[in-house]
């Protein structure tokens, strides 16, 4: 059941705040955290009052010198409609031999969950300061907060990219610019079936210690 999003009121600029908040709720919700196969995905969505409550977290997203080299698209309601018809006509441009078949079924996938945040990485061109890859690193942050945020809030969702992601046709349809790219589209609303537990990596393999 999704929750209001009670968020104490942003803080001022240099307003004192804590470095460290112990929180077994974030602690459980990282442990238990898991994403909802865009197929389980089904309405209501969040309200656009819960999707400025999670912007705003998500926004507080780590980011070297302050460059906020990312936006998002909120993509709800008919608007996913025209998504659909913008997928179909890229995978025609892509593929010209697709069966309608196919192409119907590409002019649906943005219907599989009720709100869709495309999260665009849009690095800004000072290079020899900010790497690009440290500005998109954060846009790669700024989804993960989106997936904590929505979950907390009580929304399902998950973070996909598909071969939308990389097609230059959608991003011009989308209104990007050349340096941009696709970070996600995270689906987000409720969970038909609940997800289960996926295989996950051995910590003490993938963390070692570095001694010298
Ligand atoms: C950048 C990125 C792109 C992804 N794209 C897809 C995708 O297109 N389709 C998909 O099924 N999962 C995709 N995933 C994986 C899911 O978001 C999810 O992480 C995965 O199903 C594992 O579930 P978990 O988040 O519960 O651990 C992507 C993940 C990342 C980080």
């Amino acid at each position: 059941m999704p929750i209001r999003a009670d968020l104490p009121p942003e803080p001022e600029f240099a307003a004192p705040l804590e470095a460290a908040r112990p929180s077994p709720d974030t602690l459980r919700l990282l442990a238990l955290r898991r994403s909802t196969p865009v197929k389980a995905l089904a309405e209501p969505g969040p309200s656009a009052e819960d999707l400025d409550a999670m912007l705003r977290l998500a926004m507080r997203v780590p980011d070297h010198r302050k460059l906020e080299p990312w936006r998002v698209l909120i993509i709800e309601g008919d608007a996913r409609l025209k998504l659909g018809q913008i997928l179909a006509a890229a995978r025609k441009l892509r593929d010209p031999d697709v069966t309608d078949e196919k192409l119907a079924e590409e002019m649906q996938l943005p219907l599989r969950a009720p709100v869709i945040l495309c999260v665009i990485s849009s690095p800004v061109h000072d290079a020899k300061k900010t790497p690009v890859w440290e500005q998109q690193l954060s846009s790669g942050a700024l989804c993960q907060n989106l997936l904590i945020a929505s979950q907390a809030m009580g929304w399902a969702g998950v973070w996909i990219t598909e071969d939308a992601a990389f097609d230059s046709h959608v991003h011009a349809a989308l209104g990007m610019h050349g340096h941009e790219q696709v970070a996600g589209f995270i689906y987000l609303g409720t969970a038909k079936e609940q997800p289960t537990e996926r295989q996950r990596p051995d910590v003490s393999a993938k963390a070692t210690r570095w001694t010298g």
